[in-house]
C-alpha cells in the first residue's frame, strides 16, 4: 500500500524552550556581524532567528592579521572575538536590528566574557532589551587567552550559568554554547542544564594548527585557531546525537545544532541526531543564502518522509543496539 503524502507543504516551525520560530534556521554567532552587513544578500524575514556577533563588556579589536584561513573542507579563524562592545552595541546596532527585524526572526544575542562580573554585567543589560529573545554566552572561544576556561569545567560552567540565569529577565531564553575541545561533552552540556540553561547550542570550533612550511610558521597570527565547515560536520553530529540522547532529552532542553552545515541534507541529519534549530556559519562565506535554501530541500525530503512537521523528525536516530 502507498503512504498518502499531504499536499500541504509541511510545517517547519520549531519551539525552543517556549521561544516559537517560524522555521529551525539561523545564523551562526560571528558569521555576519550585527545584521545590517548581512542584510543586502538576504531577507532577515525568511530566517527563523538572527544570531549577532559576540559582545564583550568593552570594545575588542581582535588579533592580528592573518585571522581565517582556508583548510580542506573548511576554515580555521582567530577573530579574537573583535567587536564594538556593549555599549555601542546597545547605542547603535541594536537599533537597527530591531528595525530590520520588525515582525520577523527571533533575535538571540551573543555574549562572550573574562570573568563572571562580565558575563552577569553584559547579559544582564542585554536581556533588559524587551526585543531581544535569548541571549546566547559563548564560554567556548578557543581564540582568547582564557576564554576555554568556563566551556572545559563543568563546575565553573554551572556557577556561572546559574549567576546570568538570575541577571536575566525571566522570559528571555538563556542558550549555552559548548565547546567540543572537551574530553566528555555531556559532562559540559550536564553543567549547564543544572546551571539553568533553558537551551544548548553546539558546537563551537576545533582548537587546531595550520602550518606554513616555508617559514615553518603557524599560518594565523595567533597561532592556533577555531576549525569550523564541512570539514567538522560529523564531528558535531556525533556530539549533539550525544547530548540529546545522554542529557537533553530527558531534562527537555532544545538543541541548536551547528558545525559544518551546507545543505538540507546535512540540516537533516542534525536533526534526525536530536536539534531542533540549526545554525549555519561557514557556508554563508560561499553563500550568504544558505540557510534559506535549506529551507526547500527540508520540506520536499518531509513530504517525501510523509511528516507533516519538522518535528516528527527531531531525534529520531535509530542507533545499533550493542
Ligand atoms: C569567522 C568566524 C567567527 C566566529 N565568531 C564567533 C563569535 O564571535 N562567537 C561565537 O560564539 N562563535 C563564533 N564562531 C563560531 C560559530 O558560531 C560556529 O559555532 C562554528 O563556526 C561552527 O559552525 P559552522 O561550521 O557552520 O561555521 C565563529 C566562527 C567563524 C567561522
Amino acid at each position: 500500500m502507498t503512504k498518502s503524502v499531504s499536499q500541504e507543504s509541511p510545517c517547519l516551525a520549531v519551539n525552543l524552550a517556549g521561544l516559537k520560530l517560524a522555521n529551525p534556521m539561523m545564523t551562526a554567532s560571528g558569521t555576519c556581524g550585527y545584521a545590517y552587513e548581512y542584510q543586502d544578500f538576504v531577507d532577515l524575514h525568511q530566517l527563523g532567528a538572527f544570531v549577532t556577533k559576540s559582545i564583550s563588556r568593552d570594545p575588542r579589536p581582535g588579533n592580528p592579521a592573518t585571522r581565517i584561513v582556508e583548510t580542506p573542507s573548511g576554515m580555521m579563524n582567530a577573530i579574537g572575538l573583535a567587536n564594538v562592545g556593549l555599549d555601542v552595541f546597545l547605542a547603535e546596532k541594536l537599533d537597527q536590528l530591531k528595525q530590520m527585524r520588525q515582525g520577523g526572526p527571533a533575535l538571540i544575542v551573543n555574549v562572550a566574557g573574562h570573568s563572571i562580573d562580565d558575563y552577569v554585567a553584559v547579559a544582564g543589560r542585554i536581556a533588559q532589551e524587551q526585543e531581544v529573545d535569548a541571549v546566547e554566552l559563548n564560554v567556548s572561544c578557543p581564540n582568547v587567552g582564557d576564554g576555554l576556561t568556563f566551556g572545559t569545567d563543568p563546575k565553573l560552567l554551572k556557577e556561572l550559568i546559574g549567576y546570568v540565569r538570575k541577571a536575566m529577565r525571566a522570559d528571555c531564553k538563556l542558550i549555552v554554547q559548548l565547546s567540543p575541545n572537551v574530553g566528555d561533552i555531556t559532562l559540559t552540556a550536564g553543567a549547564a542544564i543544572d546551571g539553568g540553561a533553558n537551551i544548548l547550542s553546539m558546537i563551537n570550533t576545533y582548537t587546531a594548527l595550520a602550518i606554513d612550511i616555508k617559514t615553518r610558521k603557524p599560518r594565523i597570527a595567533n597561532g592556533t585557531g577555531g576549525l569550523s565547515g564541512p570539514a567538522i560536520r560529523p564531528l558535531a553530529v556525533y556530539l549533539v546525537s550525544r547530548v540529546y540522547r545522554e542529557v537533553a532529552q530527558k531534562a527537555g532542553v532544545p538543541i541548536i545544532g551547528m558545525g559544518g552545515i551546507r545543505t538540507w541534507s546535512d540540516a537533516a541529519e542534525f536533526l534526525i541526531a536530536g536539534a531542533t534549530g540549526l545554525a549555519v556559519g561557514t557556508s554563508l562565506f560561499a553563500d550568504p543564502a544558505t540557510p534559506v535554501n535549506i529551507m526547500a530541500g527540508l520540506e520536499s525530503y518531509l513530504a517525501e518522509q510523509d511528516m507533516s512537521s519538522i518535528t516528527e523528525l527531531i531525534g529520531t536516530l535509530e542507533m545499533p543496539v550493542r
